[in-house]
Order: structure tokens, then sequence, then C-alpha cells
């Protein structure tokens, strides 16, 4: 009468949460923190398309790290999930995060339970790598870039351990349609028709999201996890953002911490990145910028050219698309957050593992075995996607001004005819892993983890896995997950660009098709193959509570490393100027949804990073006289934008865009600008700030509720603004 005397305990259970509530009831420790990761806003290359001209020269959103730790009842056992907003975790930064934990909490935190995820934005300063390919066209290797996401990263996690209090997680899923389309149909299209017929999207549609509570039920936090690139921004853009991530996570921040600036609340809200290899938030799709018709699907070219081919959309412009991908997500997670109502019960635990991708066998059939191969790059990687041109233009020579180029362009190593037949049908035209001048170009050891809270394996993988790839990981680890004595309703979600950085994961059948993402499947046509088993053998060890193998360590060549980022030289004011001298005066007066354009003598940004502040403040007057902040350089309607006037004399100015909110309180604002210059002689560094004139924001007709005539002649009044502007202008 085993079930009868559980069942009877069930329901006397439920009865009592529904008289008392559950509340009080927590099945694990959690700890929620945030912290600034944002890197130089001025003259680094932003990682993710590798446009040389896309320097960063400016700020629209910082960009955030957000760690949750989850620990068991006992304490015995805890993970640290992380997601930043970086375009990946690179091997170095892991490598150096772990170190800094371990000073700090001598092995409660190590490789093996802590999983850093990026987001995937391509508007983030790149150049914080060890490998030779991704640190290219930010000119070599950039310490400021990289000491900025280490130390904001282990701060963040530092946060989580300082608020660590008993409570509960939720999990629920739910679809998200109009958001993610696939950027190579083509390659999806060539997976076996039994496999492609199980799925009614050739993209995921599901977020996945954990609702973190405390034991009274307090909201603490929130994960969601969607496939989707963040390339909303295009590769023109100059400004760090989060792209369609970082907006939905301050959406979501902003509504559970009323009154708080960006990364200043107690709630923390991450966006987090899934098997997003092929999906783009480019919904509108690919068209030929000339002619406006559809592109060539099979190569994605317009008359035979790549750059003619170009998707957007949903938006006008490539802010109003990130608005709107952003703002979908957010409005997602957060029903899905609010009607979570499935607990998560059961152990917290991990496995980790190094392994040697280069070499691995795998197994095809019963009789057949194969390898996987040392990284190469194929044709189709330089011809990018239609998200924007992926790398280098390698094959048109803009290159030769690239100067760490120069170094290393005579030194390119010819594949052996076994790594050409390995890597078949990929025509190789970097042959990575054979080279490794002046150091490696791309990892082989990549590492392979596990985070297991109750019911849910994060799966983290060091790179981007298409659709199907993704979707075959999952199902096989559940599969062998619930064999090996898991619950039946185990559930998985991958973790992309986790640990480290070993590029795309195509199924065998879209790697034949090489198109970009099958073309940056370094490690061969079986490298996904080899992912799933390692995968597997970890979750048999955890089922079995066994170890596994550490592997072979990660190389560490920090010293090695080579940069050709100019420093800043130094900084100057006009004659007669100083920093911070306003340059552009505001209006005295502005309506509500106007636009306020104010510029300051400045300095190069790169001289203080301003971690944790802003370069920016819109101050609105207290009754009291005092000075409140209410937007900082952090925030969507806010941009800071830096501009050098004169290189030769090292003057600059800062130009600050405030888009006033439709619903803004009226009243007397200021703007002002925080910066840092670098003297001439001696090179020292010196703070200054300069403030705007105040200026009026006026009542917005709209608040004051009085009803359709005061609106349409608010409407009067702005015609008759802009057309005043007009003539101005
Ligand atoms: C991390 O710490 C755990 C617990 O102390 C230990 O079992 C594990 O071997 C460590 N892993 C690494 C890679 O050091
Ligand atoms: C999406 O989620 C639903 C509900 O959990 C599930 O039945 C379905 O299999 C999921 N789809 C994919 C592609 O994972
Ligand atoms: C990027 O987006 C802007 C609009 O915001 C557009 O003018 C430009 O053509 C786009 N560029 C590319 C390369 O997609
Ligand atoms: C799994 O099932 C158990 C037992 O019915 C339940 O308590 C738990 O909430 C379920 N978890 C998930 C993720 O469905
Ligand atoms: C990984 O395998 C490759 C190919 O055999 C080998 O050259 C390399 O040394 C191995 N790396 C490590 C760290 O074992
Ligand atoms: C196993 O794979 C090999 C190589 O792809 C193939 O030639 C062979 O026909 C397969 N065998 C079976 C039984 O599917
Ligand atoms: C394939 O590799 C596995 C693991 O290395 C090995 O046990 C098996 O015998 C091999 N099979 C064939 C057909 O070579």
């Amino acid at each position: 009468m085993v079930d009868g005397r559980v069942s009877w305990k069930s329901s006397f259970a439920f009865l009592v949460c529904f008289v008392v509530g559950c509340h009080g009831v927590a099945h694990y420790y959690i700890g929620t923190g945030i912290a600034d990761v944002t890197g130089p806003a001025a003259e680094v290359d932003m990682m993710g398309y590798a446009n040389p001209a896309q320097t960063s020269h400016g700020i629209h959103l910082r960009q955030y790290s957000r760690a949750f730790i989850i620990a068991d009842t006992a304490k015995k056992s805890r993970v640290v999930f992380v997601n930043v907003d970086a375009c990946m975790i690179s091997e170095i930064l892991k490598i150096q995060v772990v170190q800094k934990l371990q000073t700090l909490y001598h092995g409660l935190y190590n490789d093996s339970n802590v999983c850093l995820s990026g987001i995937h934005t391509h508007s983030g300063p790149g150049g914080f790598h060890q490998y030779v390919l991704f640190d290219v066209t930010s000119l070599g290797f950039v310490k400021e870039s990289l000491d900025s996401l280490v130390n904001g990263i282990v701060k963040s996690i530092q946060n989580a351990h300082n608020n660590m209090v008993a409570g509960n997680i939720y999990i629920n899923t739910g679809e998200l349609l109009d958001s993610n389309i696939n950027r190579s149909p083509s390659a999806y299209l060539n997976n076996p028709a039994e496999e492609k017929a199980r799925y009614k999207y050739n993209v995921d549609k599901n977020m996945t999201v954990l609702k973190f509570v405390d034991e009274n039920a307090k909201p603490l936090g929130m994960i969601s996890w969607f496939a989707v690139h963040c390339t909303s921004m295009n590769n023109t853009n100059g400004y760090i953002s989060g792209d369609n991530k970082g907006y939905a996570a301050q959406l979501f921040e902003r509504e559970m911490n009323p009154g708080s600036l960006p990364g200043e609340g107690k709630f923390v809200a991450a966006f987090a990145q899934s098997n997003e290899g092929d999906v783009s938030p480019n919904t509108k799709g690919p068209h030929c910028i000339n002619t406006g018709k559809p592109c060539d699907i099979l190569t994605s070219t317009c008359e035979g050219k790549n750059e003619l081919c170009i998707a957007s959309g949903p938006g006008r412009d490539m802010y109003e698309s990130t608005k709107i991908i952003g703002g979908n997500q957010f409005k997602k997670a957060k029903e899905l957050f609010h009607s979570a109502s499935t607990l998560l019960t059961g152990p917290v635990d991990y496995r980790h593992q190094f392994v040697n991708m280069s070499i691995q066998i795998v197994q095809v059939n019963a009789t057949h075995n194969a390898t996987t191969c040392p990284p190469a790059m194929g044709y189709s990687f330089a011809a990018g996607t239609t998200d924007g041109p992926g790398m280098f233009d390698f094959t048109q020579g803009s290159t030769t001004s690239n100067p760490f180029w120069n170094v290393i362009r005579d030194f390119l190593s010819k594949p052996t005819p076994q790594q050409i037949k390995c890597q078949h049908p990929k025509p190789i035209l970097l042959n990575t892993g054979e080279i490794s001048f002046p150091y490696p170009w791309q990892p082989s050891v990549v590492p392979t983890q596990i985070l297991r809270i109750g019911e849910l394996m994060i799966l983290a993988v060091p790179g981007e896995f298409s659709t199907m790839s993704g979707r075959r990981l999952r199902n096989a680890i559940t599969e062998i997950a619930i064999q090996h004595g898991f619950p039946s309703n185990t559930t998985t979600v991958v973790a992309g660009l986790s640990n480290a950085y070993a590029d795309y994961i195509a199924t065998y059948e879209e790697y034949q098709i090489q198109r970009y993402e099958g073309a940056s499947t370094i490690f061969g046509p079986h490298t996904l193959q080899a992912y799933i088993q390692k995968f597997k053998t970890l979750t048999v060890a955890m089922a079995r509570g066994s170890p596994v193998p550490v592997g072979p360590s990660p190389p560490n060549f920090m010293k090695e490393l080579f940069s050709f980022l100019p420093p800043v030289l130094f900084d100057h004011a006009p004659m007669g100027q100083n920093f911070g001298d306003v340059v552009k005066k505001p209006n005295p007066k502005y309506m509500p949804g106007g636009t306020v354009e104010v510029s300051f003598i400045s300095a190069n940004p790169r001289n203080n990073l301003m971690s944790g502040k802003s370069f920016l403040t819109v101050e609105m007057k207290q009754s009291d006289g005092s000075w409140k902040t209410m937007f900082t350089d952090a925030d969507w309607e806010t941009s800071y934008h830096w501009e050098r006037t004169s290189t030769i004399l090292g003057e600059s100015i800062s130009v600050i865009t405030w888009n006033i909110p439709d619903q803004q309180m009226p009243g007397t604002y200021r703007i002002r600008h925080f910066g840092s210059s670098k003297s001439m002689i001696g090179g020292s560094i010196t703070p200054f700030e300069g403030s705007t004139d105040i200026f009026q924001v006026a009542a917005s007709p709209l608040s004051e509720k009085k009803g359709i005539q005061s609106y349409l002649k608010f409407l009067k009044h702005v015609k008759m603004q802009s057309e005043l502007n007009e003539n101005v202008a």
C-alpha cells in the first residue's frame, strides 16, 4: 500500500498548502547579482561581425553580467550560471574569472560548477580572446576589453554570493512567434525528412523561463533562454549595446525594480542565448539592397554579390528592430514568469570536462567510426551571413591595411591531404588548426559542462549550435538521463556560447551544404556527434554519481599576445576652453516625446571606462533644490556619442542625446557629462565634468487626462512645434 500512502501524503500536503500557503518550504538557496562589464567605448572593434570599420564610439546600452547561484538546502552542492552581455565567453576570460574566484572563495567556485554564457551581442568591444582568428579585426588582444569583463563578472558573482537566501525555482516554457527566422533554410532542408517532420518550424520558438523567488514567494530573479542572434543592431553600429537581449533585460529589470537606475536594482533578469547558430532576428528576411527583391536562396547573393544581400526588420531601422525583437522577448518572458507554477525539485549537480575536439572518435553506425579534425574554416565563412559580413573579407585584400594581419599573412598553412579528407566536403580557406604563428588560431581543447538543478539540465556548449543540432543534443541527453534514472519529467536547455568559443556546430547533413554555419563548423562533419557523445558521458557520470576525468588543460598564452591597438596618446581642450564645457546648449523647453541633443568638450572615454558609473546623467530638480538622476548612459532613452574633432591636437567632443519619454514628469532638468582626460606630458589621467544650463520639460497633455479636447490641442501644438523646428532648422 505504498502507493496509497504516497498519494495520501501528497493530498495532505496539498491541503496544508491550500489552507496556510506553501511559503516557507524552500527547495534551494538562491543568490542573484549584477555588475557592469562595459568595455572601452572608443576605438575598439566590435566583436561579432568582424567589420574593421565597426569600431566603438559611444554607448547606447551598458553591458552587464548577471549571476545566479543555486545551492541545495544543505549547501553541499552549488552551481553558478552567469549571463554576460558579450558576444561570447572566451577561453582566457573563463580562465581569469576562475583564477580570481579561487583566490576569493578557495575552491567553492571553479571551472566545474561555474558556467559563463554570452548573449552574442555583436555590439560589444572585442579583443578579449587569446586565439588569433578571433582577435584579427580588433588589431590583436585588447586588455581593456578583457579586464572589464573579468572584473564585472567576478563582481556579479560576489554580489550573488552575498545575497543568498532560501527560495524556490519555477520553470515554464512557451512559444514566442514572429521573433526569429532561419538564415540558412537551404542547409536546414538537408536534414532527414522524418526528423524535420517532427517539428513545426525550422527554428526553435520555445522560450524556457526560470522564476526565482525567496521563501515568501518574493521575486528574486529570472533567466530566459530563447534562440536568436543578437544581430538586430547591424554592422554599422558603433554604440555599445546588449542588442535585443540587453534591451529585454533592461525592460524586465525596470518593471521589477521601480525607481532604480540600470544595474542597481535587486531583481536580476537574464535573457540568455541558446541554439541560435542559424537563427536571425531580422524577420523581414534577406533582400537585395539594390533591387528590393529576394536574394538567391542557395548562395544568399544578388547578382553574385554577397554584400548586396542583407536581412533586416521587423522595424524601419535597426533601433526599432532591436526594440521589437527585445520587446517581444520581454513580453513573453514576463508572461511565462507570472504564470510559472512548476517547481524544480531535486539535487544540484554538475559535471565538466575539457575535450580535445580535434581527435575524437565518433561512432557513425554499428559498423563504422569516424573522427573529428583539427580546426579549419571553409570558403563560405569569408562570405559572411545575411545578418552582415561575418568576418574580415579575406579574399578582397582589404586586410592588407591591417598591421596585425600583415605580420601573419605569409605564415598561412597549407592543409595536409589528411586534413582535406577529414574536413570534406568543406573547401578549406583557413587551415587554422595547423597554424600556430604567432600563437594558435583556433582552439582544439574545448570545455563541456552540464549544470543540474532538479529536473533541469543546462547543457553549456562552447559555440553556436544550429537549430537542429541543439534539438539533437537536447533529445539525446534527455533520453539517456531518463534511461539512467533521472526523473521522467527531466528537461534540458542548451546554453549557447558558454565557457569558451569554438565557432559553429551544424548537423552532418547541414555541413554537406556548406553555408556559413557549415563552413564555420571547425572540427569537421562529425563535430555535432562528438559533442553529443561527450555530453552523454557527462550525463551518465552524473546519474551514477561518479566523477569524470578533468581532461587536457586549455593553454594559456596571455604572455605572448600581440596588440596593435594604439593607446590613447593625449587629450587636449581647444584654446580658451576646458574639458566639460558645453558646446551645444539645450533649448529652454521641450515637449515629452522630443529629443534633447547637447555636446561637450571631451576626452577619450578609454581613459576611464566608468565601470558601474556613467558618462552622462539626465537630472531632474527636486522640490528641495537637489538634483535626482533620472537616466544614465545605460538607458535605452539616452545615447552617448564620442567623436574626435582633431587627431593631431587630441581634441574631441561628446554628444549626448536624450529621447524624452512620452510620460516624462514635467519639471526642470539638466544634463551632465563625466569623463577623464590624459595629459600630453606624463600621461596622467584627470577626471572632469560639465553640466548644461537647466531646461524645462513641459507637462504631457496626455498625462493630464483632460480627455479628447486637450489631446487634439496637444496634437495641434506638436504640429506647430515641429513646423517651428523645421523653420528654425
Ligand atoms: C571543483 O570543485 C569541486 C568541489 O570541490 C571538485 O570536486 C572538482 O574536482 C573541482 N573541479 C576542478 C576542475 O577543479
Ligand atoms: C516546446 O515546448 C513544448 C511544451 O513544453 C514541447 O512539447 C515541445 O516539444 C517543445 N518544442 C521543441 C522544439 O523543443
Ligand atoms: C544598418 O541599419 C541602418 C538603419 O538603422 C541602415 O541605414 C543601414 O543600411 C544598415 N546597414 C547594413 C549594412 O545593414
Ligand atoms: C516533476 O515531477 C515532480 C513529481 O511529480 C514534480 O514535483 C516536479 O515539479 C516536476 N518538475 C518538472 C520540471 O516538471
Ligand atoms: C589535441 O589534438 C591535436 C591533434 O592531435 C594535438 O596536436 C594537440 O596537441 C592536442 N592538444 C592537447 C592540449 O592535448
Ligand atoms: C555506416 O556508415 C558508413 C559510412 O557513412 C556507410 O558507408 C555504411 O553504409 C553505414 N552502414 C549502415 C548499416 O548504415
Ligand atoms: C568505434 O570506436 C569505439 C570507441 O572508440 C570502439 O569501441 C569500437 O570498437 C569502434 N568500432 C569500429 C567499428 O571500429
